[in-house]
C-alpha cells in the first residue's frame, strides 16, 4: 500500500458512525491500552460532545478506511490537541500514522498553532514509542485524566 495513494476527508462523525464505530473497536480489539467503551453513542459523545473535535480519514482508491484522526483546536492554549489516532491494525507499521501527524501538525501551523498535543495511556507502548519517534516529548504525567484510574502521559512537540 502507498501511503501517498490514500484519500482524506473530514468527515461528519454522526453521519458516518456506524462504519466509524465499527473500525474504532477493530482497532481498539487489537490494542487494549486505547480508550474505548462499547457502543457507538460513546464514541460520538466522545468525539463531539466530551470534546468537540473535527475528524479526518484516510481511504483507499476503493473506498476502505486505513485510518482516523480526531483533532482539537485550541486557540487559548495555542496548541492543536490529538484526540484520537487509528489505524487499521493490518496497515500498522507503513507509516499511515506518521502522514496522519504530519497533517495534523500542518493543520496546526496553517491555524497559527505553535504545539500538537495529546494525552496517552501509560501502558499504551506502541503509541509511546510513535511518539517519541516522530519528536514528541512527555510533558507530564497526569493520574485519573479520563476519570477512570488510569495514567495519561501528555505529549507534545513544538512546531517551527
Ligand atoms: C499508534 C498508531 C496510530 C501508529 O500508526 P502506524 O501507522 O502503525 O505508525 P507508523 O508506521 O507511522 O510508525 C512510525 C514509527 O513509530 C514507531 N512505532 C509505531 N508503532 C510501533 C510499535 N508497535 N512498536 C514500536 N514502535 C512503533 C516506529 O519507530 C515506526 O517506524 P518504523 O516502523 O520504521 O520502525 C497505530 O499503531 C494505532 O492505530 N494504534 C492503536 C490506536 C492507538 O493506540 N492510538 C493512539 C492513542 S493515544
Amino acid at each position: 500500500m502507498d501511503v501517498r495513494s490514500l484519500k482524506i476527508s473530514k468527515i461528519d462523525v454522526k453521519e458516518e458512525l456506524g462504519p466509524l464505530y465499527t473500525f474504532d473497536a477493530r482497532v481498539a480489539k487489537a490494542n487494549p491500552a486505547l480508550l474505548a467503551r462499547d457502543g457507538e453513542e460513546w464514541l460520538l459523545s466522545f468525539l463531539t460532545k466530551e470534546h468537540d473535535s473535527e475528524t479526518w480519514v484516510w481511504k483507499t482508491e476503493s473506498g476502505d478506511l486505513v485510518g482516523y484522526i480526531s483533532l482539537i483546536d485550541k486557540p487559548k492554549e495555542n496548541s492543536m490537541e490529538v484526540l484520537r489516532i487509528c489505524v487499521d491494525p493490518p496497515k500498522w507499521r507503513k507509516k499511515v500514522g506518521t502522514e496522519m501527524m504530519d497533517f495534523a501538525e500542518k493543520m496546526a501551523l496553517k491555524l497559527g498553532r505553535r504545539k500538537v498535543d495529546l494525552a496517552t495511556n501509560k501502558a499504551n507502548a506502541q503509541a509511546i514509542a510513535f511518539y517519541k519517534k516522530l519528536g514528541y516529548r512527555i510533558a507530564k504525567e497526569v493520574e485519573n485524566y479520563y476519570g477512570e484510574g488510569e495514567i495519561r502521559y501528555i505529549f507534545e512537540k513544538a512546531l517551527s
